[in-house]
């Protein structure tokens, strides 16, 4: 595990060194918090949070000053973790300019390290010009949630010869844009693992099997904040959703069946005080 505050030319040493890198999402302090103490490399502000934290049906809705108002909670919580803050819909695919504005605000305003971008080859451009401005680029390809209503839903992608062909050379062309990693989605092990390897830069697996540079995942599906199943790709290490609710229930009762506040809750009055109120002269 690298030591030092981590960097983007950092993760893609660690490829080079063979070492996995670890994220995770966050979506405030307290889960920044708790994310960056486990000591991952990258904390993504990933833009599903639309959906986790906010009940959106996808990531279509999310803004531009939204996501920057999250990113600026993780940021303020992330001392060694480098933050990704992930680009929402809209607030980049009109030209290489609004991308490379928008992208901007995230450092100054959100104070990211660096930014994702979904899309291959076809941002290729838009990944240049950020790049050139100073900022660094995560790219995103596979199942892109951004695309689902062209893609057809949350779908696995590159299963078909041809489409697997535009994977690799879309991750080619982000490579060659300055991108400093790229997040591959529900793409077949067998696929990703081949992609690794025929580029420089570190692939990070949501969904693309072991054979990638590191592994990230969307906090809330690990520590199991939502009722319910987490996707196929991802594994729930706690069930705090039921904790929680557990924990609510009991406070609901106790407070029902007058069990708490005890008096270790509460505060006491001076003698003087409790005097006066005894004698109604207040
Ligand atoms: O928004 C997000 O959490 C992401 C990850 C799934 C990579 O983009």
């Amino acid at each position: 595990m690298a030591k030092d505050k981590i960097t983007s030319t950092i993760i893609k040493d660690m490829k080079h060194k063979g070492e996995k890198i670890v994220a995770l999402t966050a979506w405030d302090y307290t889960s920044a918090k708790i994310v960056e103490s486990a000591g991952v490399e990258i904390v993504l502000v990933g833009d599903s949070l639309s959906m986790t934290i906010r009940g959106d049906s996808n990531t279509l809705k999310i803004t531009l000053e939204d996501m920057i108002y999250h990113t600026r909670m993780v940021s303020k919580a992330c001392v060694r973790a480098l933050v990704v803050a992930d680009m929402p819909f809209m607030s980049f695919q009109v030209s290489a300019e609004q991308a490379t504005m928008n992208a901007g605000r995230f450092l100054k305003e959100g104070d990211a390290h660096a930014v994702k971008i979904e899309g291959g080859a076809e941002m290729a451009d838009t990944v240049k010009k950020v790049t050139a401005a100073g900022i660094p680029v995560m790219g995103h390809i596979g199942l892109t949630p951004q695309s689902i209503h062209l893609l057809g839903g949350f779908k696995v992608q590159g299963k078909a010869i041809e489409r697997a062909k535009d994977l690799l050379a879309d991750a080619k062309a982000l490579e060659e844009a300055g991108a400093f990693s790229i997040v591959l989605e529900c793409v077949p092990a067998p696929l990703a693992t081949y992609i690794t390897e025929k580029i420089d830069i570190p692939t990070i697996s949501i969904g693309a099997g072991d054979g990638c540079d590191g592994q990230v995942q969307v906090t809330a599906d690990v520590i199991g904040l939502k009722k319910g199943d987490v996707p196929k790709h991802a594994k729930k290490y706690v069930d705090l959703n039921q904790f929680m609710t557990e924990a609510v229930r009991q406070y609901a009762d106790e407070v029902r069946n007058k069990v708490f506040p005890t008096k270790d809750h509460s505060f006491s009055a001076s003698p003087e005080l409790e005097d006066v109120i005894n004698k109604g002269e207040i």
